[in-house]
């Protein structure tokens, strides 16, 4: 039965995304995505970014056992997207906001005129895996939720976010993640992603971002491997905690 729902989901996600995956082959669908996505993902997130809701406070509450000797908190946020994160910040912080995505900033700009307990400065558009722009060890908190999915290199980009931090910085994530591979979601996962991939713009449901994390040279990592209260969907399970320098 199982084995049957599997397959009956691929072939619909398939069909659903027929017209994506011809574009694609076309070439013409990854610049319309670009466009897209930060207008549909305002819109599908919302109930996302509500079940997260209590998760991420108790995330980033540790954000302020971070501020360096020289004061206010320095973060810096990769694929911040729509600006979701900034009323988790602590006041008077310093945020640097970085996203590769050029079409999220009237939303991003939105949520900074409404986080005004922030400082913010210039925006920067920029991929998480090349933030040549940002000094070594000039921050002291990087923040990533929902993006190592998206990035081309998950080892490159944590490679950027060791080289930005100060000694004695944290990274900050949440993460979704791939299933462990004895469970149905997985199954699931592995059936949707190629469909899922190409509709949400580079959205990987089967990534194992846990592993670079654990290969990267961090001091001390608190990682927890969750399934939030959408069990049953195929960005089920995440990961998230601090990692640091
Ligand atoms: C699913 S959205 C998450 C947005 C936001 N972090 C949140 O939690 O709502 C993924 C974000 O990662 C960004 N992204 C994708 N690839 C990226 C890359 N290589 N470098 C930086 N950001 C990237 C996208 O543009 C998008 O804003």
């Amino acid at each position: 039965m199982g084995v049957f729902v599997a397959v009956a989901c691929h072939l619909c996600a398939g069909l659903l995304a027929l017209p994506a995956h011809l574009l694609d082959l076309l070439g013409l669908w990854k610049p319309l995505a670009i466009r897209l996505f930060p207008h549909l993902y305002v819109n599908i997130a919302l109930e996302y970014h509500e079940r997260m809701y209590s998760r991420k406070k108790k995330l980033f509450s540790r954000l302020p056992d971070f501020t360096g000797p020289s004061g206010p908190l320095k973060v810096l946020e990769i694929g911040c997207g729509t600006g979701c994160n900034f009323p988790f910040y602590p006041r008077g912080a310093k945020v640097t906001c970085t996203d590769a995505n050029p079409h999220f900033q009237e939303y991003l700009r939105k949520s900074q005129a409404e986080n005004d307990h922030l400082h913010f400065e210039p925006n920067l558009v920029a991929p998480a895996e090349n933030l040549f722009e940002v000094g070594d060890a000039s921050v002291d908190v990087v923040v990533s939720t929902a993006v190592l999915c998206s990035v081309k290199s998950v080892e490159a980009a944590i490679k950027e976010v060791v080289r930005i931090l100060r000694p004695g910085g944290a990274y900050f994530f949440l993460e979704h993640v791939c299933a462990d591979h004895s469970t149905w979601t997985y199954i699931f996962q592995r059936m949707l992603d190629p469909s899922w991939k190409c509709v949400f713009a580079g959205c990987n449901l089967c990534r194992e971002s846990w592993k670079d994390l654990e290969k990267a040279p961090f001091s001390e990592m608190k990682l927890q491997h969750i399934c939030p209260p959408f069990r049953w969907r195929p960005i089920g399970p995440h990961i998230t905690g601090y990692a640091v320098k």
